[in-house]
């Protein structure tokens, strides 16, 4: 099921809440896309540093660059000359920044939209704003059309929904008609500026009050970065509506990322039936860090399997049944985990048929290299 997405998608979205493993399965995905001879972009979003160095995207840079050599070759992508996995870390700010200086040609006006506090907070503390960055870059490398896949990782959301309503709540947040309303064209007097002097003319108490209490040199932020944004303001809604066409087409596939944890399952069911609401089928579930049952559990079996092991051949039978005895209830507690964790997974799939389960095993240590990132994409398409 995941091959035949990596196969046939133009573009999988990683979704699901903090570090459970989004960037790790969004970075195996597009190698494995690229083993199958796809031209194929992984976007991320801090990745752990090692995993970026990895990927040759270490170093900040707004573009896509192409994974080394040796890197891909890790990888198991055939090695012909032919670059076919590339790697681009999304970064929220530069993505606003290029987006503004595409609608806006005057670099007078770019700069005082840049400086304004109401455009730093927007682009960068307004919640869905790195959500929608990553969508507007998403878009624009889709359109530019270099690549035949690309595999987006996302930053974490409370609520994986989050993601696909960004575009649409960060438009409603910009064009609001409390804020337009500050925005109305000023009069011959206004200079084409709005200011304080306007809202003070306009005898608001509220607005007085408001400026006691914020400050009014916000007041004069706003009102001045709503004017310069009124001219961008059009192209950020039209690119706002523009992405969630691309969201919901058939070449958009989600993939939601998940630990084998009841409240994670309940989760990830909430956002199936929301998903499926919106008209937006989920393409797979990604069960990552899946324990793995332990082979033995019985104390007399532990203790053969110890006796048999050449590094405590020399040590008394007494010893060993010692270290059995106490390994035991560990072996079993383990177990029964791994059980817990199986019904979990079972009643997501009994809840939600007709989308797959894939199942990510627990690695002994973190997918910071390439090795573990090659074991993590196999477990993928046998998962
Ligand atoms: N199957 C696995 N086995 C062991 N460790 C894993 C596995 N998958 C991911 N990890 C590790 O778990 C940590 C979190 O993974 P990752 O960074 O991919 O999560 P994330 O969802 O992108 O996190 P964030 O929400 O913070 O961006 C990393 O240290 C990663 O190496
Ligand atoms: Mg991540």
């Amino acid at each position: 099921m995941i091959r035949a997405l990596c196969d046939e998608k133009r573009i999988l979205v990683c979704v699901g809440p903090g570090g459970v493993g989004k960037t790790t399965t969004a970075a195996a995905l597009g190698a494995l896309a690229a083993r199958r001879g796809r031209r194929t972009l992984i976007c991320t979003i801090d990745p752990a540093p090692r995993l970026a160095d990895a990927l040759g995207v270490g170093g900040l840079g707004p573009d896509p660059r192409p994974v080394p050599a040796a890197a891909c070759r890790a990888l198991g992508i055939p090695d012909d000359g032919i670059e076919r996995l590339f790697a681009v870390r999304l970064d929220t700010e530069r993505t606003f920044a290029r987006f503004v200086e595409s609608e806006v040609t005057d670099p007078e006006m770019r700069r005082r939209i840049f400086d304004n506090t109401i455009y730093r907070q927007i682009t960068t503390a307004l919640t869905g704003s790195q959500e929608y960055a990553a969508t507007l870059a998403l878009y624009e490398l889709a359109r530019d059309g270099g690549f035949d896949l690309i595999v987006l990782d996302t930053p974490p959301t409370a609520n994986a929904l989050d993601f696909l309503d960004a575009p649409k709540r960060l438009a409603a947040a910009v064009s609001s008609p409390a804020l337009k309303w500050f925005a109305r064209p000023p009069g011959a007097a206004g200079g084409g500026r709005l200011s304080l002097q306007r809202l003070w003319a306009g005898g608001a108490l509220v607005l007085r009050r408001l400026a006691k209490l914020v400050g009014s040199r916000f007041l004069d932020d706003v009102a001045a970065f709503l004017v310069d944004f009124q001219g961008v303001l059009g192209g950020f809604l039209a690119r706002a509506s523009a992405i969630d066409q691309l969201m919901r087409s058939a070449d958009v596939a989600f993939l939601l990322v998940l630990v084998p944890a009841a409240a994670a399952v309940d989760e990830a069911l909430y956002f199936h039936g929301r998903l499926r609401e919106a008209g937006v089928p989920l393409g797979a579930f990604i069960a990552n860090r899946v324990a793995q049952a332990p082979g033995l559990t019985e104390g007399g079996a532990l203790a053969a399997a110890l006796r048999a092991g050449s590094a405590f051949a020399d040590l008394p039978d007494a010893t060993i049944a010692r270290a059995a005895a106490q390994l035991e209830p560990l072996a079993r507690a383990f177990a029964a985990r791994c059980a817990s964790e199986g019904r979990e997974l079972e009643r997501l799939a009994a809840r939600a048929p007709g989308t797959p389960v894939t199942r990510v095993p627990l690695l002994d240590h973190d997918v910071d290299n390439l090795v573990e990132l090659r074991v993590v994409g196999e477990s993928l398409i046998s998962g």
